[in-house]
């Protein structure tokens, strides 16, 4: 670790410091196994091994108070660390701990309360707000909603419409302009797009043969998600449609996480089989092959659901052993069937001036088959930037 004297009186950086009166230590002792804490309002105590909080302190010379990278050399220090006293500074909710070589490290209340899931942490999206799972046991009775002209002119309108995005899975943008500039401008609100091998943005009619795919003809296309042959699946996918003259031809959405909190609570054999089964998705087309493998189901370290995976128009040849090969497809088939029971679904019409953008990890979209003439515009982006820029506006309204 690095071993200076310098012991720095500054603040360590907001961005550890939480709100004030979030979070209140009641508590602070030393012990041998590490550092001991009873928080406000609680009477359970949290046990913080020393290395850790030799690992995690927040002055400036564990942290770069700028970038707030680690400096701490983490790989030079020994689970046998422990302190020599700790200092607790209840004003500014700040502890100052002793070792027996170096500086003091500086730790607060809310790093210690936000890492064991006391307080909702900074990078948490919308924590004073629950997800909304919808299917045909709990629907929607509104599609969410926000105005072109709030979202372009204020971050207020920005941050309602990611929040019902990470919310619903989805969103509707109203009175969008059909030009493919205002498409791209409207996408931007959020960060870069992300391009693949449709490019950057992209028209879609059923007039334009660019593509071999069935996302370019009038017919019915079942519900899935984008990407599967991806390892970096597009996280949002956004249609303004610029054009229609025809009937039929809605937009399907599907609550894929609802889909899968059902088989997690009715069939949790299908659950653990979809979401252990690597299945492989391709793309093939000219100058092209892209491939990719994950699960239907793709969970957290804490079972949380992260994304859903499934396409299989675009589903790549592979086996397993005969009993496992009829279990993935008993659990696969389930799958299926609960995507395309109709009652799971919301069908939009989208008419100019209307877009839809959906969450690709979580919604799996399908179109109604249609006659006449549509055109739409779209484009992907990446779900680590929309989940960025959402943080950034949360983090600016508290
Ligand atoms: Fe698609």
């Amino acid at each position: 670790m690095q071993k200076t004297n310098s012991q720095s009186t500054e603040l360590p950086p907001a961005f550890y410091l939480g709100q004030p009166g979030t979070v209140q230590i009641k508590a602070a002792a030393h012990s041998p196994s590490g550092l001991v804490i009873t928080f406000m309002g609680q009477n359970k105590t949290h046990i913080y091994p020393w290395f850790w909080v030799r690992d995690h302190g927040i002055d400036a010379n564990s942290l770069n108070p700028a970038t707030l990278q680690r400096q701490t050399n983490s790989f030079d220090l020994s689970p046998e660390e422990m302190a020599t006293s700790i200092d607790f500074d209840t004003n500014q909710q700040l502890i100052r701990v002793s070792w027996p070589d170096g500086p003091t490290t500086m730790i607060s209340a809310y790093m210690l309360a936000s890492v064991k899931g006391v307080i909702p942490g900074r990078h948490d999206l919308t924590p004073q707000k629950r997800r909304r799972y919808w299917d045909k046991d709990d629907p929607l009775n509104d599609l969410p909603s926000v105005e072109y002209d709030a979202v372009m002119d204020s971050d207020n309108g920005l941050k309602n419409w990611l929040e019902n995005i990470w919310i619903y899975g989805f969103s509707m943008v109203e009175n969008v302009p059909s030009t493919p500039e205002a498409t791209i401008s409207l996408a931007e609100r959020i960060g870069h797009l992300h391009e693949t091998v449709f490019g950057r943005s992209w028209p879609l009619s059923a007039d334009l043969v660019d593509h071999g795919d069935t996302a370019y003809t009038t017919d019915y296309l079942e519900p899935h998600t984008d990407g599967t042959y991806y390892n970096e699946a597009a996280g949002l996918q956004l249609f303004n449609c610029i054009e229609f003259d025809g009937k039929g031809g809605e937009s399907i959405q599907v609550d894929g996480f609802s889909i899968a909190r059902r088989l997690k609570a009715e069939d949790s054999e299908a659950f653990d089989i979809l979401s252990k089964t690597a299945v492989p998705g391709h793309y093939i087309e000219p100058g092209v092959h892209l491939r990719a493998e994950r699960p239907v189901i793709r969970t957290g370290s804490t079972g949380n659901l992260l994304q859903v995976s499934f396409n299989n128009y675009d589903r790549a040849p592979f086996i397993l052993s005969e009993p496992e090969l009829k279990a993935f497809h008993r659990a696969y088939s389930l799958f299926h069937e609960h995507a395309n029971d109709q009652d799971n679904w919301l069908k939009i019409p989208l008419t100019p001036g209307r877009t839809l953008i959906f969450d690709n990890w979580r919604n799996l979209h399908g179109r109604m088959g249609y006659v006449g003439k549509r055109r739409f515009y779209g484009c992907y982006l990446s779900m680590a930037e929309f989940e960025s820029k959402l943080r950034v506006l949360q983090a600016r309204q508290t």
